[in-house]
């Protein structure tokens, strides 16, 4: 989820003037909120790239959002990835990319995501 969550970035209309970061906002203004990039933050995930479950911090990870709008379904979702992982690792014993590359989708910026993910399993 954190490295690759479904959820690159959304929107928010800015309900009064800021400044962040040295950028002004003004009220009305549409707001790009990049979860995926506060994902890869190395401020708050050292090593930000790699993968490791057994980050202290993991769960401050926002691919589920944040605050009043964070994701009324993640007990749900987190438990469909935990079902999947597990029926996946109960079934086969090796598991790993195909013969050909991934595909990313590329019709929205919004979420990440692949078009096709060929694997290479064995029980
Ligand atoms: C891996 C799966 C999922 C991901 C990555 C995900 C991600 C998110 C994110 C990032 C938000 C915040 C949107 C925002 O701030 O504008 C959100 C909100 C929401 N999600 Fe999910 N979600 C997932 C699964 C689900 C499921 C299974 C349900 C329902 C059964 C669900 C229902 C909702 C609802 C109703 C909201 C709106 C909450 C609000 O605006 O107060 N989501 N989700």
């Amino acid at each position: 989820m954190r490295l690759n969550g479904p959820p690159q970035r959304l929107f928010r209309i800015a309900t009064r003037d800021e400044e962040l970061g040295g950028k002004r906002i003004r009220q009305g203004d549409w707001v790009a909120l990049f979860f995926a990039a506060a994902n890869r933050d190395p401020a708050v995930f050292p090593d930000p790239d790699a993968f490791d479950l057994h980050r202290p911090n993991v769960r401050k990870q926002l691919a589920l959002g944040h605050g009043v709008h964070f994701c009324l379904g993640a007990v749900l979702a987190r438990l469909e990835v935990s079902c999947i992982a597990n029926a996946f690792l109960d079934r086969f014993s090796v598991i790993r990319h195909g013969e050909t590359p991934p595909v990313k989708q590329t019709a929205t910026l919004l979420q990440h995501g692949f078009l096709t993910l060929p694997l290479h399993v064995e029980r």
